[in-house]
């Protein structure tokens, strides 16, 4: 089979290149990958940011979506046919995570989607909505899953406000299911085009974070003076200063993301003279993939797909993750 393989690390280390075609084992499947989609981690685990210490040759990128064409002994959870996404974190079902099962992870340590076929256990599977193209059901398992726990650890009910920060892939998940959930929501982004794409979307106010540097004091403006009661946080150190200036009393910040920097000097009495709830997340576990997969069918909701290439075109696909210039979500046909 063909694979797309870290040899090194940068961009100029990443080739396509020929590997024996995988087996399944007992209680796995053979999928024939159809698309593979990148999150802004796969661009880091390229370059080596993200694990130094991951060992390589790697394949690339946590979430893509294949067609079962053969099942191990012992396999009863999907059949020859089913189309199925591999889930973020392989052996995270349900309940909390474990260290274990965070170091599970498809893309890094284990090898990951940007391939043609993948033998996967069968518990690490879901199936995907059936009105989704292969490219966007490539899309679901690490950005989808993640902007949907950022709304349901935060308890967001219909009426509230929530701030997506940014047009990637996260950020525009985050404000579908808000919309689906009955809440109001107001972007943010550097590019007025991509605020008008924004509010084409349901956006109900956006904000240019570039030229309003004090884009939090506006969106508690936006709000009546009231604030919002979630920011899905994906900029990290550079926008968590904002965002608590953004937030209500009693509200809640999904940290998620380190798009503009890792090491934040904060305020803390922003934080707890607000009693803001700081809730950490990481992606999500099987179950959760499939309550949110539910309620993409329920809603008809379809990801945003921004370009698609083709498997020996990869790097340029990481490129334009590394430009910025995307909106939604980055796919390769594998
Ligand atoms: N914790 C987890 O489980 C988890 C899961 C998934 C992703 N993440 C993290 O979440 C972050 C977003 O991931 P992604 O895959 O959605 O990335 P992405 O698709 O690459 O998002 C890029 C977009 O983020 C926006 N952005 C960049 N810097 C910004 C800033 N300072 N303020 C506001 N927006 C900014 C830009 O939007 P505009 O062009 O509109 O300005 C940019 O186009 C990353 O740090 C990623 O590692 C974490």
């Amino acid at each position: 089979m063909r694979a797309v393989e870290i040899r090194g690390w940068g961009l100029d280390n990443l080739i396509v290149s020929e590997r024996p075609d995988p087996k399944p084992g007992f209680g796995q499947v053979l999928l024939r990958m159809r698309a593979a989609s990148l999150n802004f981690r796969d661009l880091l685990m390229v370059q080596g940011k993200y694990n130094p210490k991951q060992k390589l040759p790697l394949i690339p990128c946590s979430d893509g979506v294949g067609e079962v064409v053969e099942i191990g002994e012992g396999v009863t959870r999907v059949r020859v046919g089913d189309r199925v996404c591999p889930i973020f974190a392989q052996q995270w079902l349900a309940g909390e995570p474990t260290r274990d099962k965070a170091r599970s992870t498809l893309g890094g340590p284990l090898d990951g989607t940007l391939a043609e076929l993948m033998a996967v256990d069968q518990e690490g599977l879901v199936k995907v909505p059936d009105h989704l193209t292969d490219e966007e059901a490539a899309s679901l398992p690490c950005a989808a899953v993640t902007a949907w726990n950022a709304l349901m650890a935060a308890g967001v009910k219909a009426g509230d406000t929530v701030l997506v920060q940014g047009t990637g892939g996260v950020s525009l998940f985050a404000l579908q299911f808000a919309k689906a959930l009955g809440a109001r929501v107001i972007a943010t982004s550097s590019s007025d085009q991509k605020l008008a794409r924004v509010r084409e979307m349901g956006a109900a106010e956006g904000i240019n974070y570039r030229e309003t540097p004090e884009w939090g004091t506006r969106a508690k403006e936006l709000t009546g003076g009231v604030g919002v009661d979630l920011v899905v946080e994906v900029g990290g150190a550079g926008t968590l200063d904002q965002s608590l200036r953004a937030v209500r009393f009693g509200g809640a910040i999904s940290l998620i993301g380190n798009l503009a920097g890792i090491d934040a000097q904060v305020r803390l009495t922003l934080i707890f003279m607000q009693h803001v709830r700081m809730l950490g997340i990481f992606v999500g576990h099987r179950e959760s993939f499939e309550a949110m997969n539910r309620a993409i069918s329920v809603h008809g909701l379809r990801p945003v797909v921004d370009r698609v290439f083709q498997l020996e075109e990869s790097r340029a696909a990481f490129e334009l993750m590394g430009a910025g210039g995307h909106f939604g979500k980055i796919c390769v046909r594998t």
